[in-house]
């Protein structure tokens, strides 16, 4: 999978989203960082249309995490925002467990990284005429082999 991608529409950070469907695996951290509105949710949305989750995903900020199931895997999108620190997000008592599902963190970068022996990490960016970056940044050996050259 290419690392850097140039994303001019939403529909393209939504179909990057749809592309890492096909390389999660239960138990999979992929955390998300960038600037408000830089399309951390829409990236989400298509992962979660790809692994075809039953309902759109939306943001989660008010709830701080959602899980969304009747995909190929349970989907757990949580928003760090808020949250100063994350101890385990088990602890959040959603009705998923972070082994079985693939769990997506935005604003999470700091906080949730040592949940997991290994994590992806998506940079997202707005440039300044708009168009939104991103570049996949695998952090451990699995998600590295998984990414390929
Ligand atoms: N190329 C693009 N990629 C993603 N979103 C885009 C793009 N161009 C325009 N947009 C718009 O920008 C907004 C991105 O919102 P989104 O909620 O995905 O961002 P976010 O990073 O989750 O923000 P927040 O930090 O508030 O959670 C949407 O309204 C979307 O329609
Ligand atoms: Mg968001």
């Amino acid at each position: 999978m290419r690392r850097e991608h140039l994303l001019p529409t939403v529909d393209d950070t939504r179909a990057l989203g749809a592309a890492l469907a096909d390389v999660v695996a239960p138990g999979d951290l992929v955390v998300l960082t960038g600037p408000l509105g830089a399309g951390k949710t829409a990236l989400t949305q298509g992962l979660g249309a790809a692994l075809g989750v039953g309902e759109p995903v939306t943001s989660p900020t008010f709830v701080i995490a959602r899980v969304h199931r009747g995909g190929r895997l349970p989907l757990v999108h949580v928003d760090a925002y808020r949250l100063g620190s994350v101890a385990d997000v088990d602890d959040l008592d959603l009705d998923a467990s972070t082994e079985e599902s693939v769990t997506v963190v935005e604003w999470g970068a700091g906080l949730v990284e040592r949940l997991a022996d290994e994590h992806l990490e998506v940079r997202l960016d707005r440039r300044d005429d708009d168009v939104r970056t991103a570049v996949l940044v695998p952090h451990g050996a699995g998600w590295e082999a998984r990414l390929g050259g």
